[in-house]
């Protein structure tokens, strides 16, 4: 909802009118209602107003006049974000919500570099369109690219299934503009891809989630497409007998991706959906492996004893990956589900997740739980419905086993208002307080994205 505005407020939002036009301040709870609830229902909070910049100078006059006026204001692209980041908070000063969904536009790629310049608002799929239709391919990809926003994901610096590949977001990013919270404009650009120059902005940003700055505009690498790739969706006795195919696939061929849904999950699928699984038996792990070039099954170390089906056409393709992309969906169709995404050292895997076994099994407010993920980075994703939304006593037990294993709570959603008081477990104190230190420093009132990556002050 948005708030009734105090005479203050008034004169901002008369300000902002000015700034990005009256039809892009929006105010009324049914204006605002897409943007203060996140994706997982676990999280909304009122705002003042969503306001809407289409170009850099836009956003840095909305953010100057909001510093003068001490408002606070929270960065969002997609709202997809799945650890409350992208909405307000339900209690303190209420922000205003600066969308970034109209600075859109893509360039032309560089055929040269390989290398385009996004808005931060561009859908992740239009650019990964764009890079296709130029003969090029982005190395990140994820089930919410028809939603979430580029500068959403580098914000996050988010993964994927296809990290193993090309990296997390942060290995594409090559030039960043964005504009701190008084309203300076940091414009980096050039893609150069050697320029020792000081400090890096695009890497720093990278992972901040919107607390040093909004980002507005971001060069990318692209990368050369693969001619054909095969895909794999094996069912598999154990994860260590998952892990041993990913590895193997590995020495033969370039793997693409390696990814994992348990037996709850693939169940899921045809209990909410209908779409029964296509492999001859249940398996407590089913393995998505899928690797380059491979004009048949060569690259993939199956034999007969596998129940596997492989796909080499995207149609086939992407008739398998749904059983992996749509866990979300169907997750989140059984109710209130809370996500925790954490990341192991591989050769602890099978320890890690035995452990996290017993404690959901155990834990008496958990009706159930299940795992997917992707096995290539160590990344699990761990899913469990029963308790209340804001009861987080079982949240903070799953992230206290993964640090006992030197692991860490967020592999790829972020930290967010979820995990801000788990942090430790992952970051030493000193590093939290550098961290905090370079906050301080760019955004001095601390008026960006409050409570989020660090408490409110
Ligand atoms: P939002 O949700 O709007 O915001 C996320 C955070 O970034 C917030 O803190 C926000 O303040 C900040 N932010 C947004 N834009 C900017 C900006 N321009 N400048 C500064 N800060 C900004 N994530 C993964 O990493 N891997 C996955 O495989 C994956 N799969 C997903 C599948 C589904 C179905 C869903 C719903 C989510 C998935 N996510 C995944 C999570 C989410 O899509 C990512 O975190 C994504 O990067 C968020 O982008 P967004 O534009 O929606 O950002
Ligand atoms: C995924 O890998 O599917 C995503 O990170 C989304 C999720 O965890 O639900
Ligand atoms: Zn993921």
């Amino acid at each position: 909802m948005s708030t009734t505005p105090t005479p203050a407020a008034s004169v901002l939002l008369e300000s902002l009118r000015g700034i990005v036009g009256p039809t892009h301040v929006l105010v009324g709870d049914d204006l605002v209602a897409p943007y203060v609830t996140d994706w997982t229902r676990r999280y909304s909070g009122p705002c003042v107003a969503v306001v809407r910049p289409a170009s850099t100078l836009e956003v840095s006059s909305v953010l100057a006049a909001c510093s003068a006026a001490g408002q606070p204001v929270l960065v969002q692209g997609g709202n997809t974000g799945l650890v409350g980041g992208s909405v307000p908070a339900s209690s303190g000063k209420a922000p205003v919500i600066l969308s970034t969904r109209r600075l859109s536009s893509i360039g032309a790629v560089d055929q040269l570099t390989g290398q385009v310049t996004a808005g931060a608002g561009a859908l992740l799929s239009a650019v990964q369109d764009a890079a296709s239709a130029a003969g090029w391919v982005y190395g990140v990809d994820l089930a919410a690219r028809d939603s979430a926003t580029i500068g959403g994901t580098v914000a996050t610096n988010a993964g994927g299934v296809n990290v193993i590949a090309y990296g997390m977001t942060r290995a594409q990013v090559v030039g960043i503009e964005a504009v701190l919270a008084d309203g300076t404009v940091i414009l980096h650009l050039n893609g150069l891809l050697k320029d020792n120059t000081g400090f890096d902005f695009g890497s720093l940003l990278c992972g901040s989630e919107g607390t040093l700055g909004v980002i507005t505009a971001v060069r990318l690498r692209l990368h050369h497409p693969h001619a054909r790739t095969s895909l794999a969706m094996v069912g598999c006795a154990t994860y260590g007998d998952a892990l041993a195919l990913m590895s193997a696939s590995a020495r033969r061929s370039l793997l693409i991706a390696a990814e994992m849904v348990d037996a709850i999950g693939i169940e899921l699928m045809d209990s909410v959906l209908g779409i029964p699984s296509p492999l001859a038996s249940s398996w407590p792990v089913v393995a998505f492996i899928e690797v380059a070039d491979g004009g048949d099954a060569s690259g993939l170390p199956l034999n007969d004893s596998h129940d596997a089906v492989v796909a080499f056409d995207a149609g086939e393709q992407a008739r398998l990956w749904q059983f992996r992309e749509r866990q979300t969906e169907v997750y989140g169709a059984k109710g209130i589900c809370h996500k925790l995404d954490v990341s192991v050292p591989l050769s602890r895997m099978e320890e890690v997740l035995a452990d996290l076994g017993s404690l959901l099994r155990d834990a008496p407010t958990v009706e159930f739980y299940g795992l997917f993920g992707h096995i290539a980075d160590g990344n699990i994703h761990v899913e469990f419905i029963g308790p209340a939304a804001d009861d987080v006593e079982v949240d903070h037990q799953v992230l206290e086993v993964i640090s006992r294993y030197s692991g860490s709570i967020s592999a790829e959603h972020g930290v967010g208002r979820m995990k801000v008081d788990s942090l430790h477990l992952t970051r030493s104190a000193a590093e939290i307080a550098a961290m905090k230190a370079i906050k301080d420093a760019l955004d001095p009132a601390g008026l960006l994205n409050q409570g989020i990556l660090f408490p409110t002050a």
